[in-house]
This record gives C-alpha cells, sequence and structure tokens, in this order.
C-alpha cells in the first residue's frame, strides 16, 4: 500500500512516496539465490574446460608437441606439453560436454536452477582453448627461462581462461553470449584459480603431478 506524503516548504511542494518498508529476508534470500544459481552456472559452464588440464595430467606422455626443438637454447615448450596428453584433455572435455548435454534438462528441474546444454562448437571451444591456453603459457613459461614444472603465478591459474573463453565466443557466439553473462564471468575468474589450487595439491598429494602447482 502506497502512502502519499506532502510536504509544503515555502513555494515549493515536494512529493514523496513512502513506501511500505522492504520484507527483508525475502530479498536476502532472493540474493543469495541468485549468487548461487550463477556459481552453479559457471561451474558447469566451465566444466568442459576445467576437465582437459587433469585428463592430460593423468594421459600425458610421450612425444612432446615441439618434438624436442628449442628456441634461443631454450624449449619451444617442453617434455609437458605432449600430443596424448592434449589429445585426451580435448576428448575428456568434449566428452563431458556432451554428458552434461544430455543430463541437462533432468539435472535442471532436480536442482532448480537452469544449467545449459552445449552445442558442439562451445564444447570444442571449451575443451580446445583450455589445452591452447595451457600450451601458451608453457611457451611463456620457456621463453621466460622457467624450466618445467616451474610456477607462474597467475598464469598457471587463469591460462585457460584465457583462451577458452574468448575461443568458444568466437565459434559459439550467441551459446556464449547467452550462458556467459558479465556476472558468469566474474564467478569464473575468481572460482577458477581457487579450484584450480584445490585439484593441483590434490593430484600432488596423489602422486599424479610433481609440483602442487
Ligand atoms: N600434460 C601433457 N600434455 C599437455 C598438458 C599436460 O602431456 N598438453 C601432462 C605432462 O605429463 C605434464 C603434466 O601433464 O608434465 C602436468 O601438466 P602441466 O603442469 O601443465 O605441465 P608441466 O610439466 O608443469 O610443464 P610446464 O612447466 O610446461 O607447464
Ligand atoms: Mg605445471
Amino acid at each position: 500500500m502506497l502512502t502519499l506524503v506532502t510536504i509544503a516548504v515555502g513555494p515549493v511542494s515536494i512529493t514523496a512516496a513512502a513506501k511500505p518498508p522492504p520484507v527483508k529476508t525475502s530479498g536476502f534470500v532472493s540474493a543469495d539465490m541468485a549468487v548461487i544459481e550463477t556459481i552453479v552456472v559457471a561451474f558447469w559452464a566451465m566444466l568442459p574446460a576445467y576437465v582437459p588440464n587433469n585428463a592430460a595430467v593423468v594421459a600425458g606422455g610421450g612425444r612432446p608437441i615441439d618434438g624436442g626443438r628449442t628456441w634461443g637454447e631454450k624449449r619451444v615448450l617442453g617434455d609437458g606439453k605432449t600430443w596424448r596428453g592434449t589429445a585426451a584433455g580435448i576428448l575428456a572435455g568434449v566428452a563431458l560436454a556432451a554428458v552434461l548435454s544430455a543430463i541437462a534438462e533432468p539435472a535442471s528441474s532436480a536442482i532448480g536452477i537452469d544449467v545449459p546444454a552445449f552445442t558442439p562448437f562451445a564444447a570444442i571451444g571449451l575443451a580446445a582453448g583450455a589445452m591452447l591456453g595451457d600450451i601458451l603459457a608453457s611457451f611463456l613459461k620457456r621463453r621466460s627461462g622457467r624450466q618445467r614444472g616451474a610456477m607462474f603465478p597467475g598464469l598457471d591459474q587463469l591460462d585457460f581462461v584465457v583462451v577458452s573463453l574468448p575461443l568458444t565466443a568466437l565459434l559459439a557466439f550467441e551459446w556464449f553470449r547467452a550462458v556467459f553473462t558479465w556476472e558468469v564471468i566474474l564467478v569464473v575468474v575468481i572460482l577458477t584459480p581457487i579450484l584450480h589450487v584445490t585439484t593441483n595439491v590434490i593430484a600432488y598429494k596423489l602422486g599424479l603431478k610433481n609440483e602442487p602447482w
């Protein structure tokens, strides 16, 4: 119910609408829900980009992509970037996107949050972009004189986001625009380093990785 309050100040008359006080709890609940929804959508949408790195660690080995070549006395990429690891990573990401797409509808109704299915181009953009970002990071590490396995704070945690999001936007623009709102992108930028650090420490403790980063 709106009550009109009229205050007469000399010749000027100000009319203000005195609204009833907002129901606080419902306001907070809906704000929290929006944040949770954004986090769930961001995590779901990024899964095909998160998994390739871990699949590469498990499946990696064999012939390095750079074939042992050097550039200015330094390896181009190093032994840590292999064809097998890269192929396994991309396949794992695309396969996961297919599985998530198949269960997107039942999952959405089960959790009450609309999670997206992936178009084939979106799946490829996310998975291949993640691997490409990781390879680009190794290239930058070698150029800056860092040995294989050396830490590069910032780059280590966000390398795959930096390439997978633009590549996905390029390959599947409409899908990208619908799913990656600026709120989702913000959550991805905050969530990714946290997840990256956590999963790498776990992989290190399990003996899958030589370094905890
Ligand atoms: N891996 C792979 N192919 C890739 C990425 C990773 O085979 N494209 C495997 C390698 O066995 C690698 C391991 O996963 O050693 C860990 O990956 P990562 O930490 O990215 O590589 P590093 O060995 O740390 O090498 P770099 O310093 O170049 O990142
Ligand atoms: Mg490493």
